[in-house]
């Protein structure tokens, strides 16, 4: 097996990208090598001194990149037509959106600007209205890439299309792997979208395996209980790296190999960690019927409708 690392990144001048949740783990190693590999970098953090902060760490470590930072707060559906209303009026072209900035196992319930439970909110719908709204820019694109973050934490999830925002019973886990799913639901039904019109554009899937990244201390690791001392424990042992855990996201985003519709992630023991390879995803994750249905759904809740 070939072992792709940043090393294969083929060469990206000329190309603008969009990484959310740039500032830290998966994102911002991505946008790192995105960033070294030649591509305009946008890096849409929550705040804009998240943003300016990644773009100084970069720099340290690639003195030519260009880099631009932008407030992009994936919950908040105002910040996210902010920054796309901003993006459109430019009339840039945009190769390479990297859906990515993400919350995990939140103790508590909690919601987002607009009232939706923050992960569903963040990791799922954010990202829906986010690209939705860019589309134009995007469609564009002579080859373009949407590349979706999800998780082997999509398996055993389900959607709670009576309930997506847990108004009852609350339950972390659960809750973060609904979204997870949704990630799935939501790159799938867009590359079957797109194939009919735009065969220009793929959106492709990928997962970190598991990563030693700030999202375990910054979600579960909140609990004030075992759960919460002992979470973020094990992963700094059995975790990979994030720079190991940010290759699958760089394979979707610049490989030749990589295919519209197609899943990626770590070829290791239960993908967990390791060089990236085509997976499989849990087989409800190919549930048109219910990617569909959460498609229409994830429309009326965030107003945005794509436009093909
Ligand atoms: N690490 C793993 O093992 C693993 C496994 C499977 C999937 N994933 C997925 O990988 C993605 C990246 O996570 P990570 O592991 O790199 O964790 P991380 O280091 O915590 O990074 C998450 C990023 O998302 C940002 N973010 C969270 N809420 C946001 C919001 N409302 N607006 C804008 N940005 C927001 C965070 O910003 P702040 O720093 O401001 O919070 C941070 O930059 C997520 O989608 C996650 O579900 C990770």
């Amino acid at each position: 097996m070939h072992r792709w690392t940043t090393a294969d990144i083929p060469p990206q001048p000329g190309k603008l990208a969009l990484v959310t949740g740039a500032n830290s783990g998966v994102g911002f190693h991505a946008a790192l090598e995105l960033a070294r590999a030649g591509a305009q970098v946008i890096l849409g953090c929550r705040n804009f001194d998240k943003a300016a902060a990644a773009r100084q760490r970069i720099l340290a470590q690639v003195p030519a990149a260009q880099l631009e930072p932008a407030a992009l707060d994936l919950a908040s559906l105002a910040s996210i037509r902010a920054f796309a209303q901003a993006f459109l009026a430019q009339q840039r072209i945009l190769d390479l959106l990297v859906n990515n900035a993400g919350v995990m196992a939140l103790p508590t319930r909690q919601l987002t600007a607009d009232g939706f439970e923050l992960q569903i909110g963040t990791n799922h719908l954010g990202h829906f209205a986010l690209t939705g709204l860019l589309l134009p820019a995007i469609l564009t694109a002579p080859a373009a890439r949407i590349v979706t973050v999800s998780s082997i934490a999509h398996r055993g999830g389900s959607i709670r299309f009576d309930d997506l925002n847990w108004t009852h019973d609350y339950q972390p886990w659960p809750a973060y792997r609904q979204t997870k799913l949704a990630n799935l639901y939501f790159a799938f039904e867009l590359d079957r979208r797109l194939r009919a019109t735009h065969p220009n554009v793929a959106s492709i899937a990928v997962h970190p395996g598991v990563a030693n990244t700030n999202l375990f201390a910054s979600g579960p690791g909140q609990k004030k209980n075992l759960e919460g001392l002992l979470v973020p424990f094990f992963i700094s042992i059995i975790g990979q790296s994030e720079q190991q855990g940010a290759l699958p996201t760089l394979y979707g985003a610049t490989s030749p190999e990589a295919r519209s519709g197609h899943f990626y992630g770590p070829h290791g023991f239960r993908e967990m960690r390791g060089y990236p390879v085509e997976v499989r995803a849990e087989a409800q994750a190919y549930d048109e019927v219910a990617a569909a249905r959460l498609w229409n759904l994830s429309e009326e809740l965030t107003g945005v409708r794509y436009q093909f």
